[in-house]
């Protein structure tokens, strides 16, 4: 009863940010994403008769806390499923992704934990059934399960039977580069759950926020379908800009950033006034990811790499979606 995936993460170019079900883990907004091949997790997950717990090993350390309590409580969700209540497992796994810094660990971790739980037991799930079980685990990992270009759809129902992703275009649909700049792989202070729960609580500038996403969503899919660069770099950056805007508006208040965060952001601002197509996008974490073509792609690290405070940079193409050893 052995499995093994491997799942890259993803970048929202339309970001999740808030849910309407904690429980469930069910979004108040739908969200868009590029699959990224640089970054992965793979995971083998094995079931044991003689285990009394659950272990959970991340980068060769024995996980205990938090980060081992969400394995196990989402390990639960398989085990009702194949009702195989009391069966534990040994989950080992290696993020080739900085952890908890921003870089969607969580993303990559949670799909690979997803398909890797399912091909231990032999659940045979389509990939939609997948998403949906990988939603539960971190909701943005969802997106994970697909290569290329995906949209959750945030789905109505209370159940969230309808809230999964499906691929929007594939992974050779267009080539679009994408590089993750490293101002800090420290972790951060305020995890995406902590802070979407807080914002959506509390802040004045959440129903802006909603408002502005249906239109937002539009574009970009628009912006897909026609490889328009310029249109699909526009509506993430301001996308982006919004999402981060919810946080000042909180209470407390909290931002993300770093000084070194913005002074990026000023970088691929001005990169463009030098007619170089490039644009921003951040999750909840300091550091910042650029998307470019790969036409520009000499000028674009060039400048990147001479920017304040850069300490590492990791390029990715456009990703394929889960696979299996
Ligand atoms: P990130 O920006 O890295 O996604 P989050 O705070 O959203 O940061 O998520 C980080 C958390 O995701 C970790 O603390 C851990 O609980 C979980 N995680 C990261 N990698 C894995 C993995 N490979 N397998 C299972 N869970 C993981
Ligand atoms: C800013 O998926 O990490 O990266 O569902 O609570 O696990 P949970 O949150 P998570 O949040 C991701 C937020 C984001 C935007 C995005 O990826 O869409």
């Amino acid at each position: 009863m052995k499995g093994t995936a491997k799942a890259h993460t993803n970048i929202a170019l339309i970001k999740y940010w808030g849910k309407r079900n904690e429980e469930l883990i069910l979004p108040t907004n739908s969200s868009l994403s590029v699959t990224l091949d640089g970054l992965h997790t793979e995971t083998t997950v094995q079931f044991h008769e003689d285990l009394q717990e659950d272990v959970f090993v991340l980068d060769n350390k024995e996980v205990t806390g938090v980060a081992y309590d969400r394995v196990t409580n989402y390990l639960n969700l398989f085990r009702n499923y194949a009702k195989k209540q009391g069966l534990f497992a040994e989950v080992t796994s290696t993020n080739k992704v900085p952890t908890a810094a921003g870089f969607a660990s969580s993303a990559s971790g949670f799909a690979a934990l997803a398909g890797a739980t399912s091909k231990a037991l032999d659940l045979q799930l389509s990939d939609e059934d997948l998403s949906r079980f990988t939603r539960q685990g971190s909701g943005s990992a969802c997106r994970s399960i697909y290569g290329g270009f995906v949209e959750w759809q945030m789905g109505e129902r209370d159940d969230g039977q309808d809230s999964f992703a499906v691929q929007v275009a594939p992974q050779d649909h267009w080539d679009i580069r994408v590089a993750a700049v490293v101002l800090t792989a420290e972790e951060k202070d305020v995890s995406s759950r902590v802070g979407m729960r807080r914002t959506v609580e509390t802040s004045v500038f959440y129903d802006g926020w909603l408002q502005s996403l249906p239109k937002d969503m539009e574009t970009i899919k628009e912006g897909i379908r026609d490889k328009d660069f310029e249109k699909v770099g526009k509506v993430a950056e301001a996308n982006c800009l919004k999402m981060h805007a919810t946080t000042f508006g909180a209470t407390p208040p909290f931002t993300y950033w770093q000084d070194t965060t913005m002074s990026l952001m000023q970088t691929v601002q001005n990169l463009r006034k030098k007619d170089i197509p490039a644009y921003f996008t951040i999750d909840a974490g300091p550091n910042v990811k650029v998307i470019y073509l790969p036409e520009h792609e000499g000028e674009v690290l060039r400048t990147l790499e001479a920017a304040r405070g850069v300490e590492k940079i990791i390029v990715s193409k456009v990703g394929a979606g889960i696979s299996y050893k």
